[in-house]
């Protein structure tokens, strides 16, 4: 049987980390490419003799030519800026939106079938990108932030109630800005809504922190942003279409007309497998939280007009 191939674009913090998970795991052999010349080939080879140790067999190449990506089942991509402290998500459209844009030309080329997955920020309008520039169908083209920001509500939840995170579950839909929506009704701690085991006050409260996730670690960091817990969310999607495990993971996918929004990259509860988005799961939103989720479209929305003024 033919091994899965995975190309990780981008081998910086979360390039890098999502392929040692792959790698890791056995999942795929991971082809590791950057603009930087060394640097994917530098990591690949680290990586490569730590198998013995970890024992796995995975292939790692680490390279700057797009020709040995060709057939990968999906493509990363991570290339781009990083957030630094003071600096917003959305400084970072323009010279992003390049740098994915000549990505995606390059890797498609080489993979037409391919399924992409995109992490570079900000991240729903750089979906938009790579979804015109691939021309692939909404199936092949997700974002990965729901995954993160739902992790860390779980996070949060499981630290305050003192319990498990593996009985946490949590869902935060929208964009992958300040307006995302996390949604408690639909967070549960083995099944019950955290509305029912805490105050409003303190749900508010875990929202908020929820939403302020990444610029809490940037805060901390100070030269870069997070990338375990981005890398980590980046190997559930990866795991979840190579083995067509069909996880319910939010993820950011064109919408069409789900939740009352069309022609747009948001964040929702999707279906993953082998085809990539097998179906979008429409869950009930009240009029409030409908309300929210309209609120961070919109957001969505304006940063892919400015795209298209660029
Ligand atoms: P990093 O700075 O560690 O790595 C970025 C890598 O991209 C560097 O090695 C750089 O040389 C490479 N690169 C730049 N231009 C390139 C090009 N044209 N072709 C190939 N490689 C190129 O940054 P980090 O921490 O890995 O973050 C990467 C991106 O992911 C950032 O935009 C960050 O904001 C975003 N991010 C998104 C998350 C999400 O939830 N969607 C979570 C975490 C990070
Ligand atoms: C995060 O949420 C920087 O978007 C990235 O950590």
């Amino acid at each position: 049987m033919a091994r899965n191939k995975v190309t990780v674009v981008g081998a910086g913090n979360v390039g890098a980390t999502t392929a040692q998970r792959i790698a890791e795991a056995g999942l795929a052999d991971v082809v590791l490419v950057d603009i930087v010349e060394g640097l994917p080939q530098g990591k690949a080879l680290d990586l490569a003799e730590a198998a013995p140790v970890v024992g796995h067999d995975a292939r790692i190449t680490g390279t700057n030519d797009y020709a040995d990506t060709a057939g990968s089942d999906i493509v990363v991509v991570t290339s781009g800026l990083a957030r630094q402290p003071g600096m917003s998500r959305d400084d970072l459209l323009a010279k992003n939106a390049g740098i994915v844009r000549s990505v995606v030309e390059q890797a498609v080329k080489q993979s037409p079938d391919a399924i992409l997955i995109i992490v570079t920020n900000p991240l729903d309008a750089m979906c938009h990108v790579a979804l015109q520039v691939s021309g692939f169908p909404r199936e092949r083209v997700l974002g990965m932030a729901g995954v993160l920001d739902s992790a860390r509500f779980r996070t949060f939840i499981a630290q305050e109630l003192g319990v498990s995170v593996e009985d946490t579950h949590a869902f935060v839909l929208g964009g992958h800005g300040d307006t995302m929506v996390p949604l408690p009704r639909y967070s549960t701690v083995a099944g019950i809504p955290i509305t029912e085991l805490l105050s409003p006050e303190r749900v508010r409260a875990l929202c908020e922190r929820t939403a302020n996730g990444g610029a809490e670690v940037v805060a901390l960091l100070k030269t870069g942003s997070a990338f375990y817990a981005p890398a980590a969310s980046v190997f559930e999607m990866v795991e979840s279409i190579l083995l067509d495990r069909r996880r319910v993971l939010p993820c950011a996918v064109l919408l069409q007309g789900e939740f009352r929004t069309s022609d747009l990259f948001v964040g929702v509860p999707v279906v993953l497998g082998r085809g990539g988005l097998e179906r979008v799961l429409e869950i009930p939103l009240t009029e409030e939280e409908q309300a929210a989720f309209d609120r961070s479209a919109g957001a969505v929305r304006e940063l892919v007009a400015k795209l298209a003024a660029l």
